[in-house]
């Protein structure tokens, strides 16, 4: 393959299809090698992206909100920009910039700081403890469904204030919303269905306005009787209109799951992939805070986002103009063997590991991080205690999406420790 810095590629990353079946590792490596800012066409009509490959362009991108906006033409790569109605019908702080970003974050911030976290630690334990014991009786599992999909729900649900009895059917729907390009989920696909008469919805997906109601119902009953909980937060705040409410609620939803699920996911993949690296978690429980960041950037469940240029500009030598589509790719930064040793080596002691698992920075720089990170700790730490080791028993499923990363099956056999 040979590519010179700026051309357009003849590479392909964006076709699900690919997705569903493996990470173009070896696509973006030659990216990353011979044309970091590269130009990729799009089919139905859209204008085209600048794919941006290397983490030191990512993270420059991420920080210089004035240049590279959130606002103008949202955050995916769908060109709300040439639909006004549907990108205001849509918009969430994702995809909003400094100063009405700020204005909304503030609103839920304090929820989710380290400190206000660490409080939920032993709950997180013990809910990830009794999952892994139940998988470890069993032997073997889908791993996913045993372990993985539980905490997330369980935990997001808890901090928002959505009732156990609720969560089931609400996380199956907003599955259904993110994965829109996988006929296991979505009865509507993006990439293939006309998705037209759902364009003011999230991610053009009808069941948004299942979530929708529910999020309606949920504030009303918690603004007559407030909780503390995040829900009774929004319904009480003055800011927000009804149908800002209820994208903030999407939003958290389906950001405070999904991705998590698939920390955990790709982790206990990755541990039986490299048995060597659990063993060593085993002999020092002294690794738990490197090797959860070394899972978090092997995980990498966001693969990426977009933002549009303002102003005339120049990355790595590429001029840019204003209007341009700039698309980050996280999965490939986190793997740039410019910014890490042995990239596609599982390496629990990793130090430092400057990965962009959560962004590169910035104003969008993710509200969760924390809660992911504890999730991911205490998951890593009773993984370590209790379970010997982890067998592949089968092939992995892959989630038919190029813009999360994710597993919806993986079969595991389990030795237990004991
Ligand atoms: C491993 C798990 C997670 C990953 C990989 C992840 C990834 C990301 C990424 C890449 C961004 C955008 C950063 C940027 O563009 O600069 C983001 C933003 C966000 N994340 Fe997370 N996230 C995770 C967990 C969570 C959790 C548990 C929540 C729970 C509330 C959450 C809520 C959000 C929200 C609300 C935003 C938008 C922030 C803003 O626009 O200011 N995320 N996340």
């Amino acid at each position: 393959m040979s590519l010179s810095r700026g051309t357009k590629p003849d590479i392909q990353i964006l076709a699900n299809d690919i997705w569903a079946e493996r990470i173009p590792h070896s696509e973006f490596s030659a990216l990353r090698t011979h044309a970091p800012v590269a130009w990729f066409d799009e089919p139905d009509g859209n204008s085209g992206f600048w794919a941006v490959t290397r983490l030191d362009d990512l993270v420059a991108i991420h920080r210089d909100h004035r240049t590279f906006s959130s606002q103008v033409g949202g955050t995916e790569l769908e060109e709300l920009e040439r639909d006004p109605e549907a990108r205001e019908a849509r918009r969430t702080m994702l995809e909003t910039d400094p100063p009405e970003h700020t204005r909304i974050r503030k609103l839920v911030s304090r929820s989710f700081t380290r400190r206000a976290i660490a409080q939920w630690e032993s709950t997180a334990r013990a809910l990830v403890a009794e999952s892994i014991e139940r998988a470890i009786d069993e032997r073997k599992v889908d791993f996913v469904d045993a372990v993985a999909r539980r905490l997330p729900i369980q935990m997001i649900s808890k901090l928002l204030g959505v009732p156990d009895r609720d969560a089931e059917e609400l996380f199956h729907w907003a599955d259904s919303v993110v994965y829109h390009a996988d006929p296991d989920f979505s009865d509507v696909l993006y990439d293939k269905d006309d998705t037209d008469p759902y364009r003011l919805l999230p991610f053009r997906s009808p069941n948004s306005l299942k979530v929708f109601a529910y999020a309606k119902r949920l504030a009303s009953e918690k603004k007559a009787r407030p909780e503390g909980d995040v829900i009774s937060i929004l319904a009480a705040s003055e800011d927000l209109t009804p149908l800002e409410l209820q994208t903030f609620f999407l939003l958290l939803v389906i950001a405070g799951n999904e991705t998590t699920r698939h920390s955990l996911s790709h982790g206990a993949l990755a541990l039986a992939e490299f048995p060597d690296q659990l063993h060593r978690l085993q002999e020092d429980p002294g690794l738990l805070e490197t090797a959860s960041e070394e899972i978090l950037r092997w995980a990498c469940p966001q693969i990426h986002f977009r933002r549009t240029a303002v102003s005339d500009t120049n990355l790595a030598g590429v001029p840019i103009s204003a209007g341009d589509k700039v698309v980050t790719w996280y999965i490939s930064a986190n793997y740039d063997e410019n910014a890490f040793t042995d990239p596609f080596t599982l390496d629990l002691s990793r130090n430092p590991n400057p990965h962009v698992t959560f962004g590169g920075g910035g104003p969008h720089f993710c509200l969760g991080a924390w809660l992911a990170r504890l999730e991911v700790r205490v998951f890593l730490d009773e993984v370590a205690k209790k379970i010997k080791r982890v067998h592949l028993n089968g092939e992995p499923e892959r989630i038919r999406s190029n813009f999360i990363n994710g597993l919806k099956r993986l079969p595991l056999e389990l030795e237990a420790s004991r």
